[in-house]
């Protein structure tokens, strides 16, 4: 017999061993048994999820209002860990994308899936707790609340008190409460903001509070941060430090999707590049790429398709 081969008679007896096992196990038993199984397979599949898997995909999405298409069958998928760009003109459907995924708007087709589950007629708050966070084109803040506080309801998002836990003021109430300080302020450390913890909102620095913004979508504790327009208004030493910060938090282990206007901030920050033009996906690729795509130096530049202008 080769040597190299495993001994045939061991394999027929292991076979035979666990048939002959299943076999003598009572009905009982054998849920028990294949119950075992499941969640060991189950925790194998949650282990092979890592670095480069989907963690949401846009399938064929389709968003009207009336007779105006803002989106158009568009595809893609966010993969874990990436730093995605969403660009495109003015108008070109980009804030919708945000809004169809994070339940401002239902969908008029198409399907929006976060780690392979669809959310598409899930509930604003819904997708906040399944693990989408974002800010806004135009800064929505408290301006009344102070920073922290502003954060603070971001991590309201993750207690786990319920509404009379919080009126007769369990004790999981003051401890949720004491850790959501704590946490908004790391979080408003993190994004460089602590030194104005206390003052309200409104009376922050522009720069301050684009920041303060992310610190809150932050305290959800999202999977995937979606920033619409993050620069906007910034100079260019503030541009810098938000790629900056934006890259601090993809190393944070946070997948980002960020819609810029900014091509320097673009091709400085993203992995990936995907570009609307009126609603309709155009390219998806590389930075270096997409800034040598005929189509999208097109929609840019008003530059027509066969370049002959
Ligand atoms: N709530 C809405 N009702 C009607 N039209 C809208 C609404 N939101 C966006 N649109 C239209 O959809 C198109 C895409 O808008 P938007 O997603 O804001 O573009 P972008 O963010 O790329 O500049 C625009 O023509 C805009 O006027
Ligand atoms: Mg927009």
């Amino acid at each position: 017999m080769n040597p190299q081969e495993p001994p045939t008679e061991e394999i027929h007896q292991a076979e035979g061993g666990l048939v002959a096992e299943l076999e003598r196990m009572t009905p009982q038993e054998r849920a028990a048994h294949d119950r075992e199984v499941a969640a060991a397979a189950a925790t194998d599949r949650e282990i092979a999820v890592g670095v480069g898997d989907t963690l949401l995909e846009l399938r064929d999405l389709t968003m009207r209002f009336g007779g105006l298409t803002a989106l158009d069958s568009v595809s893609f998928s966010i993969q874990r860990g990436e730093i995605l760009g969403l660009i495109g003109p003015n108008g070109a459907g980009k804030t919708t994308c945000f809004n169809a995924m994070t339940g401002v708007f239902r969908p008029t087709s198409g399907d929006v899936l976060l780690e392979g589950r669809s959310i598409a007629r899930s509930h604003r708050h819904q997708i906040t707790r399944l693990g989408i966070a974002r800010t806004f084109q135009n800064i929505r803040l408290f301006g009344e609340m102070t920073a922290l506080e502003n954060v603070m309801v971001g991590t309201d998002a993750r207690h786990k008190t319920s509404v009379p836990g919080a009126v007769f003021r369990f004790p999981r109430h003051y401890a949720e409460e004491r850790a959501g300080v704590e946490k908004s302020m790391a979080l408003l450390e993190f994004v460089g903001i602590a030194d104005r913890a206390a003052e309200k909102a409104r009376n922050l620095p522009y720069g301050y509070q684009r920041r303060l913004e992310i610190a809150r979508a932050l305290a959800t504790e999202p999977k995937l941060l979606c920033l619409d327009e993050p620069a906007a208004g910034f100079n260019p030493a503030e541009k810098d430090d938000l790629v900056a910060l934006i890259r601090k938090i993809r190393e944070d282990g946070y997948t980002v999707l960020v819609i810029e206007h900014d091509m320097r901030v673009v091709m400085g920050v993203t992995d990936r590049i995907v570009v609307l033009e009126f609603g309709r996906k155009i390219a998806e690729d590389e930075p270096e790429a997409i800034r040598e795509d005929p189509a999208v130096v097109a929609a840019y530049l008003g530059v027509p398709d066969d370049g002959s202008a």
